[in-house]
């Protein structure tokens, strides 16, 4: 295991370049690819912790932007003005609420890198996937501004027919991507979805 780590190039790239994780990358793919993070925006970031998207959400929307950040792990304190985190499962989240109390109205862009914790039984982890998923709509729901877009994690599972055809109901495109930092074993993808209904 360590050998492989030691072998892989994003694991290096981003302790040479101080993120704190390699999935600060996938972001940087994504981003290169769909443009779809401003100067000046609002973005919310579910499943935040350790940081590394938030660094690079950072970067993105600037000194006039905010970027929110909820996981149910307390993420290491980063030193941004522009950069919010909470500590919370995304499942008790009041996000209208959250929100209000930190003067925000809406987020241009919701990104979701949440991995649930899986059991390895199919059938559980199946519907813990789906439980999420629907907490995580929820939240893009009441926080994601008309016309916003979503960045989700997805992994092939049963459920992930189903993930796409709601997807495909809530917003006006849908692309799926795997970014080259996503480790080709993994049958990790994201979907893409700009242009909330
Ligand atoms: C792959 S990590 C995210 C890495 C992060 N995007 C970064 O770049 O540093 C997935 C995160 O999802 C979080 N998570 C899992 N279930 C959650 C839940 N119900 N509510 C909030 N966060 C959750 C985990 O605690 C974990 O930190």
């Amino acid at each position: 295991m360590a050998r492989f780590v030691l072998k892989d190039p994003f694991y290096k790239k981003a302790k040479d370049e101080g993120f704190r994780a390699r999935s600060a990358y996938k972001l940087k793919d994504i981003d290169a690819k769909f443009h779809l993070v401003k100067k000046g925006h609002v973005v919310l970031d579910l499943g935040c912790s350790p940081g590394s998207f938030l660094q690079v959400l950072s970067d993105m929307v600037g000194e006039a932007g905010v970027v929110v950040g909820i996981d149910i792990l307390p993420t290491p304190a980063l030193p941004r003005k522009n950069v919010k985190t909470v500590t919370a499962d995304i499942r008790d989240v009041d996000i209208v609420k959250l929100f209000g109390d930190l003067g925000l109205e809406s987020a241009d862009t919701v990104t979701c890198d949440i991995a649930p914790n899986l059991s390895g039984i199919r059938e559980v982890d199946d519907a813990r996937i789906e439980e999420l998923f629907h907490s995580v709509l929820d939240i893009v729901a009441g926080a994601l501004k008309p016309g916003g877009n979503f960045i989700i994690k997805s992994f092939s599972t049963t459920v992930q027919k189903k993930v796409a055809a709601l997807l495909q109901q809530k917003f006006s495109k849908v692309s799926q991507y795997k970014p080259a930092a996503s480790r080709a074993v993994s049958s990790e993808i994201f979907f893409i979805c700009t242009g909330k209904k």
